[in-house]
């Protein structure tokens, strides 16, 4: 099969064997065109060796008017790879599909979901386990009638525009990641975790992880720092710690590093956590979540 052609500029398309693919931002993320992901089965072998090839150059893949159910949707994401571990976000999981981890703002028997405000801080999914995810794939199934954005960042470029006297201070540098670090606001506010849950989150205290991350598929670097679970370097403590994080956290959420995702039902994007990073604005109308223009309800795949 021939190689993806990226195209050039926005609103041209290059064409492939089996799929299109044209860029949604200037450097982050590819819409593929021209694929059914309900019969996954019947795309070949070369055209997902060319989407992950693509996925880790553009860091996003866009799929739109897919209209999946989980069991397409887990099929279409196990040709990729095998799936990552479940902990925490099993307890979201819908009935019968424990990789699955629903993430939504519909009550259920009259409670607020504890997921309705998920990712409410950049973040890379998994990054807490030894062996994080590579990716994530999250599916639409109803967004707010405004808003419910999700916004990426593009992390090979935060670090590109770096000072070489920081990335050479950085490069060594390995940090802490952990659900349960100072920073962290996810776990705030949720049902304590019973002792079934405990024992399958026992590996998800927290890892060492390289503070600037080679990408294994494109070779270039990245970041590899969250705001959601890192507050310190090994090492160092976090008063320590704190200047050089707040400022490259500063700095990777500037607009000139995003892409915001305004989602369609059907849409489903497809992101490399190795080199991005995503965050949820909860840019909606949060005191009125009962109303159903205001529904949100997303599921999330993850690669392991
Ligand atoms: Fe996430």
């Amino acid at each position: 099969m021939e190689a993806v052609k990226e195209a050039q500029a926005p609103g041209t398309r290059a064409k492939t064997q089996q799929f299109e693919a044209r860029p949604i931002s200037w450097r982050l993320g590819s819409e593929i065109l021209g694929l059914d992901l309900k019969r996954s089965d019947e795309i070949s072998d070369d055209s997902f060796r060319a989407m992950w090839k693509l996925l880790g150059e553009r860091g996003i893949l866009l799929f739109r008017k897919q209209g999946l159910n989980h069991d397409q949707h887990l099929a279409f994401t196990r040709r990729f790879g095998p799936l990552a571990v479940t902990g925490l976000t099993s307890r979201y999981a819908p009935e019968g599909y424990p990789d699955i981890f629903t993430v939504t703002n519909i009550k259920k028997n009259g409670e607020r979901s504890e997921t309705e405000n998920a990712a409410q801080q950049w973040h890379s999914d998994q990054t807490f386990l030894q062996v994080p995810a590579r990716a994530s794939m999250l599916r639409c199934e109803l967004t707010p009638q405004f808003g419910g954005d999700t916004m990426f960042a593009d992390l090979t470029h935060v670090y590109d525009d770096l000072s070489d006297g920081l990335k050479a201070t950085l490069e060594p540098l390995r940090a802490f990641h952990s659900l349960f670090c100072t920073r962290s606001k996810v776990m705030k506010g949720r049902k304590t975790l019973s002792e079934d849950e405990l024992k399958r989150v026992e590996g998800e205290q927290g890892a060492m992880q390289p503070v600037v991350l080679r990408h294994p598929d494109t070779g270039r670097k990245a970041l590899y720092i969250n705001e959601q679970c890192v507050d310190h370097f090994e090492g160092w403590s976090i008063e320590d710690s704190r200047p050089i994080l707040e400022y490259l956290y500063k700095l990777a959420e500037h607009p000139k590093y995003t892409y915001r995702h305004r989602w369609q039902p059907g849409d489903i994007v497809f992101w490399d956590n190795r080199c991005t990073q995503h965050y949820a604005p909860l840019d909606y109308d949060f005191a009125a979540l009962d109303q159903p223009q205001n529904r949100r309800l997303m599921f999330r795949s993850t690669l392991a």
